[in-house]
């Protein structure tokens, strides 16, 4: 009985060499730096794609127009901007008007109207402020923030939340920012 040539295989043929049937080590080699450059390559296109389409927050504009004059009782505060916008339009009984941040000035709670007795009172730690932003009573270390108030061409009252007047204490408000009210 002849003796078996693994060379030659079974049946006497040559056997197929390892390298032919799977990949060399310089295949592999080869192909792991083709992966590297492509995630390099992808990389560098994605870092692309966010610089041109940065994470910009396009915020609601501070402006906004309201109502007419006319749309506004005399010595009222108007809440109707209140929840959306946090401003409470005032008018007085000369017709003049000037709006008012609905931001507490001792940590930021939004107050409460409360026509009755006239004043403003906020929630959280019971801070009491006049119609015209006067602190009175609470924490709160200083009268409630005014807002520019102008009318359009179009004659709608329009708030600009851009521009606040921050109010210092013990200083009436009125005195503090005249530009503050509008007389129309
Ligand atoms: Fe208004 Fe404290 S937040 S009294």
């Amino acid at each position: 009985m002849a003796d078996y040539n693994p060379a030659k295989g079974a049946h006497g043929g040559v056997a197929p060499s390892l390298d032919a049937t799977i990949w060399s080590r310089r295949d592999i080699f080869s192909l792991a730096g083709w992966a590297g450059v492509v995630g390099v390559i992808g990389a560098s296109l994605l870092a692309f794609t966010r610089f041109m389409f940065p994470r910009v927050l396009f915020e609601p504009s501070p402006v906004f127009a309201a109502d007419r004059p006319e749309n506004f009782p005399s010595r009222t505060v108007d809440e109707r901007w209140k929840k959306s916008q946090r401003v409470w339009i005032v008018r007085r009984e000369d017709g003049s008007f000037y709006a008012l941040l609905a931001i507490c000035t001792h940590l930021g709670c939004t107050p409460n109207w409360f026509s009755a007795e006239d004043k403003f009172k906020c929630p959280c730690h019971g801070s009491g402020f006049k119609r015209d932003g006067t602190n009175f009573e609470g924490p709160a270390p200083r009268p409630l923030d005014r807002i520019r108030l102008s009318l359009s061409p179009e004659g709608l009252l329009v708030v600009d939340k851009g521009q606040i007047f921050r109010m210092a204490p013990g200083v009436s408000p009125d005195q503090q920012y005249p530009q503050s009210i509008l007389r129309v």
